[in-house]
């Protein structure tokens, strides 16, 4: 029996890192912030997903050690983890409006790094962290992990990677690579699930706009429905106010706006059969989320002018050891574009260029900021930028530090306001050493306490108030002065000194100092990345 319960705590010590006391359970990423919030950064908290690009063998770990949705202050302090809120594999993890109320939505499911796919529906929390709703793909198909996106009051997007069988002899298959990708949009009615618009790449766009050929370790070969080739690669879809769709097709190096009433294309921009021509610094490929941005435009600008907004990866996976030597451009890069439909002209207008030159294979995303900032998330290289408008460096950080920061990737990054009203009870420990008494706090997810007070847990109810401590972080601590306690409790207060909630009353326990200090340094193992295409 005893054996058996240590047996368990040396498991459990192995994942977690022991960053507060309140909460031995947590290891959330550190993150590596190499460029410090400037006092112009947007206000707001970033919203990411990091997860292990590399795969965990019985010796050797990769960060993240908690690979989760995750909540930051741009201090690198956590706000929230959802690692047991959200399970199996992660991304896309946002904040966002559904009927009027703030909600947080997350991609969970099976995730197939080789493809850069991934199977499974989008849970909605919210505002306590409660799960509200599981949304699947309507028409019997799985929805994918690359978009979900609320684009109505009850109505959002998703997409779908449904392999089938054609005659491909046409694009240099032979008679046994019969499978592709039919790459699948869908919008649906959030509450009930119905589905309203449905749109499938094959009836509407040839094989002959793809950039990797059918061909075994690109984009598939063809020979089963495992290996399909994915000629198109939806990875983001996005709705205008007239009802039409910008898509981001990564394999054709395109954006697509469809319309929305009979699904066929009204323009391309970039690939291989551009409706535009491309002023400087435009060209773009293996590109991820494209938006519309109405709000860009001159008041005089006409409905000729449109401005969306992109992710450039410029690189996709390949046989090299760093993944990115595919590449278009010397680095990746976020994209403001201009699009004037009569004159069929693309003009950048403003590019968004990274720190440390880097260039991800694949992943990312370009989220234009209510004071126009930008946010760049570079996918598979781990990192997120913010910009003021002018492209210039107020913020940048790598998503774990150390050499659990090698490998770690983050599909899409965001900052976003949110108001957390945790349902779940804040966690307490008191931990008495030579010194005194010193007493712990934390409360996952909650963004309202502003002080903590805290009480000695006396008889028949009675408490004896010890002193507050400001709310300093993820975890706050105090320490009983020239008193000695034995049964503590602690209160959650507000602004405007309402009491939110009270931990339950804990016994003081003799401190455990940690025998190797907090992170013990262990030895950089590098290994050979795995070709991922998201
Ligand atoms: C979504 O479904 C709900 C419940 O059936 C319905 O009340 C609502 O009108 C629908 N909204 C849209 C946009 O279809
Ligand atoms: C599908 O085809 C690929 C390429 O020939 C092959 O490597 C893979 O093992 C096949 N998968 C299945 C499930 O047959
Ligand atoms: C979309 O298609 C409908 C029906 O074919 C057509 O009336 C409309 O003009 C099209 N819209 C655009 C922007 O092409
Ligand atoms: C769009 O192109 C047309 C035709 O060249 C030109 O007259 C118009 O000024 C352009 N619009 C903007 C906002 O640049
Ligand atoms: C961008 O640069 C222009 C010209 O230097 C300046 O007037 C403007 O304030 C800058 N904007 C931002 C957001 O820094
Ligand atoms: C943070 O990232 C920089 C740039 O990649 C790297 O040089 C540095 O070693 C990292 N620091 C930590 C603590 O991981
Ligand atoms: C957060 O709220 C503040 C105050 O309303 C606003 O100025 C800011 O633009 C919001 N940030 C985001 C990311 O929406």
């Amino acid at each position: 029996m005893k054996l058996s319960i240590a047996a368990a705590i040396l498991i459990h010590l192995a994942t977690a890192d022991w960053q507060f006391k309140s909460r031995p359970d947590l290891a959330p990423p550190r993150l590596n912030i190499t460029i410090p919030a400037a006092p112009n950064v947007e206000q707001g908290y970033l919203f990411v997903a990091p997860f292990a690009g590399y795969p965990d063998t019985a010796t050797e770990q990769h960060g993240p050690r908690q690979a989760a949705p995750y909540i930051f202050r741009d201090n690198g302090d956590l706000v929230w983890s959802g690692y047991g809120y959200y399970s199996i594999w992660s991304t896309n993890f946002q904040a966002g409006k559904w009927n009027g109320k703030d909600v947080l939505f997350s991609f969970e499911g099976d995730h197939n790094p080789g493809y850069g796919h991934g199977h499974g529906h989008t849970t909605i929390l919210d505002q306590h962290y409660e799960t509200i709703r599981e949304l699947r793909a309507g028409n019997h198909k799985l929805t994918d992990k690359h978009e979900f996106h609320i684009v109505g009051d009850d109505t959002a997007v998703i997409q779908v990677y449904q392999p089938v069988p054609r005659d491909l002899t046409p694009w240099g298959a032979s008679e046994e690579q019969q499978w592709i990708v039919n790459a699948i949009f869908q919008e649906l009615n959030i509450t009930s699930g119905e589905l309203l618009f449905e749109w499938a790449s094959l009836d509407h766009i040839s094989p002959d706009e793809a950039i990797l050929p059918i061909n075994p370790g690109q984009a598939g070969s063809g020979y089963n429905s495992s290996d399909a080739w994915d000629y198109f690669h939806i990875n983001s879809v996005d709705k205008n106010e007239a009802g039409d769709y910008l898509l981001s097709a990564r394999d054709a190096c395109a954006v697509h706006k469809i319309n929305g009433t009979d699904g066929r294309v009204i323009w391309r921009l970039d690939g291989k059969q551009s409706s535009f021509s491309l002023g400087k610094g435009v060209k773009f490929c293996f590109q991820h989320h494209a938006r519309f941005h109405p709000e860009l435009k001159a008041k005089d600008d006409g409905d000729d002018i449109e401005i969306i907004s992109l992710y450039d990866n410029s690189a996709h996976g390949s046989e090299d050891g760093r993944d990115n030597e595919v590449h278009t451009a010397p680095t990746s890069s976020g994209k403001i574009i201009k699009l004037n439909t009569t004159s069929w002209t693309a003009e950048l207008v403003q590019g968004f260029y990274p720190p440390d030159d880097l260039r991800s294979k694949s992943q990312g995303s370009t989220q234009l900021l209510p004071n126009g900032n930008a946010i760049v998330n570079w996918g598979s290289s781990g990192a997120l930028t913010e910009y003021d408008a002018n492209g210039t460096v107020l913020f940048h950080t790598y998503f774990d530090s150390g050499y659990l920061g090698l490998g770690v990737e983050n599909y899409r990054g965001f900052r976003y306001n949110w108001t957390g009203l945790p349902n779940e009870e804040p966690a307490i420990v008191a931990l008495q050493n030579a010194k005194g008494t010193t007493i712990y706090v934390s409360w996952n997810g909650d963004t309202e306490t502003k002080t903590w007070r805290f009480y000695e847990a006396g008889k028949r109810n009675r408490r004896h108030y010890l002193g507050e401590a400001k709310r300093s972080s993820f975890e706050t601590s105090f320490h009983v002065q020239g008193k000695s306690v034995a049964h503590v409790v602690a209160e959650a207060v507000d602004t405007k000194g309402r009491t939110l909630k009270s931990t339950r009353g804990t016994s003081v326990q003799n401190e455990v100092l940690p025998a190797h200090g907090l992170s013990k340094p262990e030895p950089i193992v590098v290994q050979e990345p795995r070709n991922m295409e998201l």
